[in-house]
């Protein structure tokens, strides 16, 4: 079931009409299904038939701390991509021994924390980062778990901006000699543990041909490893599963698994993901006032600063009047108040609608409210989770001092 429905005309999230939140809280405002981030999350953990196989959620995809608990209480690790991640997770109680560090550019802060922290592994993306995390251990006198993440030159389709598993790519290492003298390099070190290899090709993938692509490209260097006497715990085959955010028809979470399950069968290794948008999509929608309406453009109070997606990628989302019962349908082109053509959040998007009617933006529960700014001096919306009947703020709207807080006059 989905828990955004239209009950008697007027679209509720799980039992709160959404009108309600609307005149409460005001708008813009996420707002978020606890049910459906449980469901989603539990969607993974259910269906792994190996018990130690697990799946780290891409916090970058949605990270307000309430609902980084629930997953978290729903049974997943984390795949973090900086220090500001790390802390999040920790402080909802995390155990460090499912978290993953992912990214290009890691800090030396950064992987100083997490070292302290001793997360679960690294995924190393360079030859100079496995370098910088092995100086960093031997100063705290420590050891760091990594693994190393290869570039499989696999196109995951979609996005150009959303595929990174290709040669050229700025993730992950090509070359199969710098993985396997890394490899030997970091057996023998006494402050790093090697503990696997990791790949992810790249988000909003529609087949699992990719994956099972990347699968067979992993197996083969595990096995020149093991070859060389090197064993590793766990290889990690990433996120990226797509969702429909109109009517595409994606693999499911248990698709995914069970393709992956039965061919990691004959081996030792862990199975390890790195799911974000299959988890926090479908849980949240953007809801936002019509405030004008002028030719066919309708001006509502979200902008490209609250959704940068239809900005950024041109993805579509679906765009819903609160009111059901459409009759007088009208094509319109959603913007909002920032000063840039790019400033779309829907076109030629089927609605009826009038000044002071409520939208709501669907399926905005990744990559949306973490990638809101502060462009044009806006402030950032709040975010709302449903439980039920229940309605809680997890984010509150931004004030004016909240904007003006950090900065100073020269002179003070
Ligand atoms: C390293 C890594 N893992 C996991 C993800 C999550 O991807 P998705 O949200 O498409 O599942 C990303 C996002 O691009 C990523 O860069």
């Amino acid at each position: 079931m989905n828990n955004f429905e239209y009950i008697s005309g007027s679209l509720f999230c799980e039992d709160v009409d959404l009108l309600a939140v609307a005149n409460e809280y005001g708008t813009p405002a996420y707002v978020y299904s606890k049910d459906a981030i449980i469901k989603n999350a539990k969607s993974y953990v259910d269906s792994f038939t190996n018990s130690t196989s697990l799946a780290c959620f891409a916090v970058k995809s949605l990270s307000n701390l309430s609902i980084l608990k629930i997953i978290n209480d729903s049974g997943c690790g984390f795949d973090i991509v900086s220090g500001g991640e790390l802390q999040r997770v920790l402080s909802v109680g995390a155990d460090p021994q499912k978290i993953i560090f992912s990214g290009v550019g890691k800090s030396k802060e950064e992987i100083k924390e997490a070292i302290k922290n001793k997360i679960l592994s690294f995924n190393v993306e360079s030859v100079s980062e496995l370098y910088k995390i092995e100086n960093i251990a031997k100063e705290l006198d420590a050891i760091a778990s990594i693994s190393i993440r290869i570039n499989p030159d696999i196109d995951s389709g979609g996005h150009d901006y959303i595929t990174t598993g290709r040669k050229g790519d700025k993730f992950g290492i090509s070359s199969t000699e710098d993985i396997l003298s890394l490899c030997k390099h970091a057996s023998s070190s006494s402050n790093l543990k090697l503990v696997g290899l990791a790949c992810h090709i790249g988000s909003q993938i529609m087949s699992l041909d990719g994956y099972e692509k990347s699968a067979n490209k992993v197996f083969e260097l595990a096995d020149k490893l093991l070859e060389l006497g090197i064993s590793l715990e766990f290889l990690d085959m990433g996120g990226g599963l797509g969702v429909s955010y109109e009517d595409e028809n994606p693999p499911s979470p248990k698709e995914l698994i069970a393709l992956l399950e039965n061919k990691f069968l004959e081996r030792n290794e862990r199975l390890i993901l790195e799911p974000g948008r299959s988890i926090s999509a479908n849980t949240g929608v953007l809801l936002t006032k019509v405030e004008f309406i002028k030719e066919n453009f309708l001006i509502v109070d979200a902008a490209m600063n609250d959704l940068l997606r239809p900005a950024l990628y041109k993805a579509v989302h679906t765009i819903s009047n609160l009111k059901g019962d459409q009759k007088n349908l009208k094509r319109w082109n959603v913007v909002g108040p920032v000063c840039e053509s790019s400033d779309f959040l829907g076109k030629n998007v089927e609605l009826e609608a009038v000044e002071g009617d409520i939208l709501a933006i669907r399926n905005v529960g990744a990559y949306g409210f973490v990638m809101a700014s502060n462009y044009n001096s806006r402030l950032r919306p709040c975010e709302i989770l449903i439980d039920g009947d229940k309605t809680k703020i997890v984010r509150k709207r931004e004030s004016m001092d909240d904007l003006l807080a950090l900065e100073r006059f020269t002179d003070d």
